[in-house]
């Protein structure tokens, strides 16, 4: 069991992040490791250049994410963290498999419609092949479990087509067909000021996300403008059908709680939102308000956190190598 996956460096690390995949992240270290397996981590600096960054701006936040990281529990000694410029194997293998993978299927790509916006023309060309640098990051390691929320599903799906068309197209199993892993608790974390949109550091409105960043005081006061109904909460999950901004906060609290949603709705069933946020933003500032002392704290070594990065860097460069160089030879580049 190899379990790989990526955080782009484009801002902080958001309540989304954290719920739907640093979370299962960190409780796979364990997992995995207890099974014998090994757990990859990298900052996806290079997928952070697909939308225009400032180079000091990229450069701190893969940093802080890293230090974010490491605060949340990954063990930079259990598992390889590194960020993806450091290892050139990631760009080495999109490349090859840019020539494996069609226009069609990238075509199809959700993400890149709802990046792109409507000015598609001006979008980079990096923003449309960049499902395919994301499927090089797990190929190239032969990921068998890649946990991420559910919004890069479909980016997972691309990665296995990859693999299996490079596979059945020069007659050889060279790629692991990567499966994705989605958390059942907490899969998509909604905006807390519209819960038909997900929470992302894209959207414009600081009150839309809570960031591992965020004062106390700021994670209190966001929880508590967040957007609701008048109605008290049900004393069933089912009965929220329909309450979508309810929903999300019930998500939230039984995500940071490890508890199921059901469980927490009947805890609170029959009180309203001026109950239960108080308490949704009490149990926050309990689960991050350390992560972000800590954080804060590996921040005033950088040069520990780039030493962090350079070894895993290392240890990720020589995991690398037998899988590129195996595509080199498979497609004719080297004999
Ligand atoms: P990114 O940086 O947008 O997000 C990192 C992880 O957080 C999850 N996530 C969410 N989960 C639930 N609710 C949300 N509102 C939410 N927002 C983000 C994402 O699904 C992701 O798991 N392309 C990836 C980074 C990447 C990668 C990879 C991931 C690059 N290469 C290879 C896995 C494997 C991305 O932009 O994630």
């Amino acid at each position: 069991m190899r379990v790989v996956s990526g955080i782009q460096p484009t801002g902080n690390l958001h309540l989304g992040n954290y719920l739907g995949a640093v979370k299962q992240w960190v409780a796979m270290q364990d997992e995995v490791q207890a099974a014998g397996g090994e757990t990859m981590y990298f900052i996806a600096d290079l997928h952070g250049l697909t939308q225009w960054i400032a180079p000091a701006t990229l450069n701190a936040n893969t940093i802080e994410m890293t230090a974010t990281l490491v605060a949340a529990g990954i063990d930079p000694e259990r598992s390889i963290l590194f960020n993806q410029t450091r290892v050139p194997a990631h760009s080495e293998l999109a490349w090859l498999l840019n020539n494996v993978a069609r226009v069609g299927w990238l075509n199809r790509m959700t993400q890149f419609k709802d990046k792109a916006g409507k000015n598609r023309e001006g979008a980079s060309v990096g923003l449309y092949d960049y499902p395919v640098l994301m499927a090089a990051d797990v190929l190239l390691y032969n990921a068998t479990h890649v946990p991420v929320g559910e919004d890069q599903k479909q980016h997972l799906e691309l990665a296995r087509d990859i693999a299996a068309k490079f596979n059945m197209d020069y007659e050889r199993e060279l790629f692991t067909l990567p499966e994705p892993l989605v958390s059942k608790e907490a899969p998509r974390i909604m905006s807390l000021r519209d819960a038909s949109a997900k929470m992302s550091k894209s959207n414009p409105s600081e009150m839309s996300l809570i960031k591992l960043i965020d004062s106390d005081e700021v994670i209190a006061d966001k929880f508590r403008k967040a957007k609701t109904d008048p109605e008290p909460l049900p004393d069933s999950w089912e009965a929220l059908e329909g309450r979508a901004e309810a929903r999300n906060l019930v998500t939230i609290f039984a995500a940071l709680a490890d508890r199921t949603p059901a469980d927490v709705v009947a805890e609170f069933a029959g009180k309203g939102f001026g109950q239960f946020k108080p308490a949704l933003a009490d149990l926050a500032v309990a689960k991050l308000g350390p992560i972000r002392n800590e954080m804060q704290r590996l921040l005033d070594d950088r040069a520990a956190i780039d030493a962090i990065l350079a070894r895993g860097a290392e240890k990720a460069r020589a995991l690398a190598a037998p899988t590129l160089r195996a595509a080199q030879e498979t497609m004719g580049l080297v004999a």
